[in-house]
């Protein structure tokens, strides 16, 4: 009996995390060296309809039919079978694994729901689109952090750099030059929704400042897409090191983050930044193919847990 495979990729926000949830732009690239994996087949032993959950990463291991509703794969489950107009599966057994850090801000999540999705569609015939296989994706996202902009579910079923903008149609993005990423794990897992929530409070309190930080983050990303596009690179480090500042002053970074992003910059990199949500997870550093292994190493020495170096391609999309 064939087994239907699909991948997805991780992602990092390069600017405009946070702010793109209050309706500004924000630009984000996929991570192709960290991979959520899927794998549907056929349970012919099964009983008519039975799903089976196999996510040895998590320790799950049970009948769909025993999780609860609000269940990530069961929102999943209904959203893809509404988008094949599919009122109910086969039985299956549908296996997910993944590499991309969780709560790290790298995509995790929205990275599991497109890879188990696509594999879901294949396996009954009918591949869904990258924009069906983003919306699945988000429903499940929406249940989970609350307020998602819907960005991380549109990087990831597109694989692209995109230029993003919460209920607009997003851009893809085409690097006129290469560009080369170190990303860095503080080892903090902490959960998008509750950063996201906890700055939602403060806004709610006293709007105008936060509003004022959120233009000036947008203003920001609008100079950071040309100089994607024009293939300026070290003009975008310095977008890259106001862009932290900007979410220092939000209340998203902590001290490890700074302490990367420091590093980063003493080390040589053209800019550096957390990524995500902020107070844990990932930073992100603007490097050099020469840079990149002396500022990993100085990375690693200042505390980061992980390091992934990524290179944007030119002319990608
Ligand atoms: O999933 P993360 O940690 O990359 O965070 C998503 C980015 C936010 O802007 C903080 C939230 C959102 O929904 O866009």
């Amino acid at each position: 009996m064939p087994a239907f495979a699909a991948y997805a990729p991780g992602k990092v926000i390069l600017f405009g995390e946070h702010a793109v949830v209050y309706d500004r732009p924000a630009i984000a690239v996929p991570v192709t060296e960290v991979q959520a994996r899927a794998m549907v087949r056929a349970d012919l032993a099964a009983p008519a309809g039975r799903i089976w959950m196999e996510a040895p990463d998590t320790g799950l291991d049970d009948d769909l039919g025993n999780l609860p509703p609000e269940h990530p794969f069961a929102i999943l489950l209904g959203a893809v079978g509404t988008a094949l107009g599919l009122p109910r599966f086969p039985a299956l057994r549908l296996h997910v694994t993944s590499s991309i850090p969780i709560a790290a801000g790298m995509g995790s999540g929205a990275a599991i729901s497109v890879a188990a999705a696509r594999a879901l569609a294949a396996f009954v015939g009918r591949p869904l689109s990258d924009e069906q296989a983003s919306q699945a994706a988000f429903e499940v996202e929406k249940a989970y952090h609350g307020t998602p902009s819907g960005i991380d579910n549109t990087v990831i079923a597109y694989g692209k750099p995109i230029l993003f903008h919460r209920n607009q149609p997003f851009h893809i993005l085409r690097p006129g030059k290469a560009f080369t990423l170190v990303i860095a794990d503080t080892g903090l897992a902490v959960p998008t929704r509750e950063v996201v929530g906890d700055l939602r409070r403060r806004w709610e309190e006293s709007p105008i400042p936060y509003e004022q930080i959120f233009d000036a983050i947008a203003s920001l990303v609008r100079q950071a897409r040309t100089h994607i596009e024009n293939g300026e690179v070290e003009a975008l480090g310095i977008l890259m090191n106001n862009n932290h500042h900007l979410l220092q002053q939000l209340g998203v970074s902590c001290p490890q983050l700074d302490r990367l992003v420091d590093a980063a910059r003493e080390a040589g990199a053209l800019g550096a930044k957390l990524c995500g949500a902020g107070r844990g997870g990932n930073m992100i550093a603007l490097v050099t193919v020469d840079t990149a292994p002396s500022i990993s190493e100085t990375l690693k020495a200042a505390g980061a847990v992980r390091i992934i170096t990524t290179t944007i391609s030119a002319g990608e999309g």
